[in-house]
């Protein structure tokens, strides 16, 4: 690389601090301006390692996440610039590191309201190391076609109508990176373009100065003429004027001093930067554009005409065959991101998920449409929430409290019964929660708890084909399936369970009608008197009740039939017996119960002395 040139198309460098926008914005120029790789090649994080996920195009890199400079340095030794993004309370140390290092040779600050004092030991060490340093207080800047500063040169369209993605012949430096942006648009419509921006930043104390670049660009063959942009306050432009004056600067300069409407307002004003205020008269943007004009140097009479004093410089150069204009071509694109696209209606794809039932996508989410904190200012209870969530409804009060009594008696039947009896052995087996839960309810089945859809479909189907009650328990009996809602272990006619009777009564009083319980009770007539165990089970009062219930609630035979087909009827037993089931997992943990070995005398074993011999 010349002595003269900071960034080339082949430039590596660090990203010190997190700021994966800034480096996706690099990304993105460099593939613009046609390179074949990032000139990003690690960012710089103390706090943790690992690596980020970036845009090339529409793939994606990832970039390594390295958690000091030194390490960074020794992996990447051709990586010899850092944008160092960290703030005012570091940016001094940990450019002084960078400095201080073999391999890093220019360092942007972009941090305010680095002390002045660390300011000008800053650019001291610079000086006599030879290295470079652009900033404090900077956006950075942009080498055409080849290297971008973080975020400087604006968005993405910015960089294209300025035609930045490729290198013209103007060399620019400025104070501000607002105003810069702003001269790269002006410098693209009025010649063929930049070759080179930096925004040296607003401190009175920058780490290079307006006529450091400048000297850069005198020597830089591709660059045929500079722009720039001063500022009131401070005496750097009267450096400029010399330098033109004793022939270090011979290439035509169009340049203006900003800040000439200071005249007008009230005393010592001090504008954005901290640089930026005229403590003498000779620090006014007046008296440099006249000093400056006085050195040969075109300065336009107002910033108005400075496009214009731009555009006639390059001409001339032009006419002058000193400036062959550079050959421009249509950049890659750049693809949006696809959230931005989405947002402004730019893209539109399938979604490979449906929720009709909860929506969380906005500020507070919502069952069905009913906002969550609605669901308890209005106390849905978790009936409530059950119709919301499971049949989309609003269903009234009796409705959610029939269910919430269902989850009530439901909730468990003692240690004995199979689904509980699993839990209490996986506990004991030293399983977790949700394990020994798991094994609790991959019991239930056609035979325990999971009878509840099938009781709703078989005494439907009674119902429905308005079998009298005897020519239904036939039937089932003909066809060897057992009436599911039918048959207990424990009760009987004589030991009823009292489940079952409040569930009854609470049917009784509180709907319209019972038909299925009603039509289920006369098989349960028939089927006791063959065995008083073959009663109607908590399973079978639950299924028919619940489609009593859902036709109550207009719900149509279509729809009742597509829950059983869903299983739907199974899920007030699964979603009341899971809090039983955790009971037991709770219980056996507390008691801290050793694991089960089921008794030997509990056994028969009935093993042939040998097994038979076949094949
Ligand atoms: N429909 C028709 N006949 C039945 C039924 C039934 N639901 N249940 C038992 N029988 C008959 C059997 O076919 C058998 O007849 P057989 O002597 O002519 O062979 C006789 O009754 C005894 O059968 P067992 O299985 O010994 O009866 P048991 O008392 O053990 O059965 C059980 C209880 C498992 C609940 C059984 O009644 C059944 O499978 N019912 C259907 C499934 C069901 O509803 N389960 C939910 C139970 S409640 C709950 O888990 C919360
Ligand atoms: C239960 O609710 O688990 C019982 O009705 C089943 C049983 O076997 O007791």
């Amino acid at each position: 690389m010349k002595d003269y040139e900071l960034f080339t198309k082949d430039t590596k460098a660090f990203i010190y601090g997190g700021q994966t926008a800034a480096v996706q914005r690099m990304l993105d120029f460099d593939f613009m301006c046609r390179k074949d790789e990032p000139s990003v090649v690690a960012m710089i994080t103390p706090e943790r390692s690992g690596f980020e996920l970036f845009f090339w195009g529409t793939r994606e890199i990832r970039i390594p996440r390295i958690t000091s400079i030194t390490q960074a340095t020794s992996r990447y030794p051709t990586a010899d610039v850092m944008i160092n993004f960290a703030s005012q309370r570091s940016a001094y140390d940990l450019t002084m590191e960078a400095l201080n290092s073999d391999s890093i040779r220019t360092v942007i600050v972009i941090a305010e309201g680095v002390p002045e004092r660390q300011e000008r030991i800053l650019a001291a060490t610079a000086k006599e190391k030879a290295k470079w340093i652009i900033g404090p207080a900077t956006v950075g800047g942009v080498k055409a076609g080849a290297f971008k500063i973080g975020n400087a040169a604006g968005t993405m369209q910015n960089i294209r109508e300025a035609k930045l993605y490729r290198p013209g012949s103007v060399g620019f430096v400025s104070v501000s990176g607002g105003l810069s942006n702003e001269a790269y648009n002006i410098i693209a419509r009025n010649t063929d373009g930049l070759n080179e921006g930096v925004a040296i930043g607003g401190d009175a104390f920058p780490g290079s100065t307006l006529l450091d670049h400048l000297l850069r660009y005198e020597k830089n063959p591709d660059i045929k003429m500079l722009v720039c942009l001063g500022e009131l306050g401070g005496t750097a432009e009267y450096d400029i004027a010399n330098a033109v004056k004793d022939g270090r600067l011979t290439k035509p300069l169009v340049m203006w001093v900003t800040g000439t409407c200071a005249k007008v307002l009230p005393g010592q004003v001090q504008f954005g930067h901290a640089g930026a205020k005229a403590k003498a008269a000779i620090e006014t943007a007046d008296a440099k554009n006249d000093a400056l004009r006085k050195a040969g140097i075109t300065v336009p009479d107002s910033f108005d005409d400075y496009h214009e004093k731009i555009k006639q410089t390059y001409t001339k150069l032009c006419d002058e065959e000193i400036i062959t204009p550079a050959e421009d071509f249509t950049p890659p694109n750049i693809p949006v991101n696809y959230k931005q696209a989405t947002a402004e209606g730019l893209v539109r794809k399938r979604t490979n998920f449906i929720s009709t039932i909860c929506d969380e996508s906005g500020e507070v989410h919502n069952y069905c449409g009913v906002p969550i904190d609605e669901v308890i200012e209005k106390n849905y209870g978790i009936g409530g929430v059950i119709g919301l969530l499971w049949f989309k409804k609003d269903i009234p009060v009796y409705a959610r409290q029939f269910m919430e009594m269902v989850l009530q008696i439901i909730a468990d039947h003692g240690p004995a019964v199979s689904g509980a009896h699993n839990t209490i052995v996986a506990a004991r087996a030293g399983k977790d929660l949700i394990s020994s839960l798991v094994s609790g309810l991959l019991t239930i089945g056609p035979r325990f708890g999971g009878a509840v859809n099938g009781a709703a479909e078989h005494f439907l189907y009674g119902f429905r084909n308005k079998l009298a009650s005897r020519d239904f328990v036939s039937q089932m009996k003909a066809k060897n399936v057992r009436i599911q809602g039918i048959g207990h272990r424990l009760h009987t006619v004589e030991n009823p369970d009292k489940r079952v009777e409040l569930m009854k009564d609470f049917a009784r009083s509180h709907f319209e009608k019972t038909d299925l319980l009603d039509y289920a009770l006369s098989v349960e007539q028939v089927t006791s008197q063959k065995k008083n165990n073959l009663i109607l089970n908590v399973d079978g009062c639950i299924g028919v009740l619940f489609v009593d219930l859902l036709r109550e609630l207009k719900f149509t035979d279509t729809e009742i039939d597509e829950m059983i087909d869903a299983g739907l009827f199974n899920a007030l037993f699964v979603l009341g017996r899971s809090i039983g089931f955790m009971g037991h997992y709770f219980d056996q943990r507390r008691l801290q119960t050793s694991l089960y070995r089921h008794p030997l005398d509990d056994i028969l074993y009935d093993v042939p002395s040998r097994p038979e011999k076949v094949g």
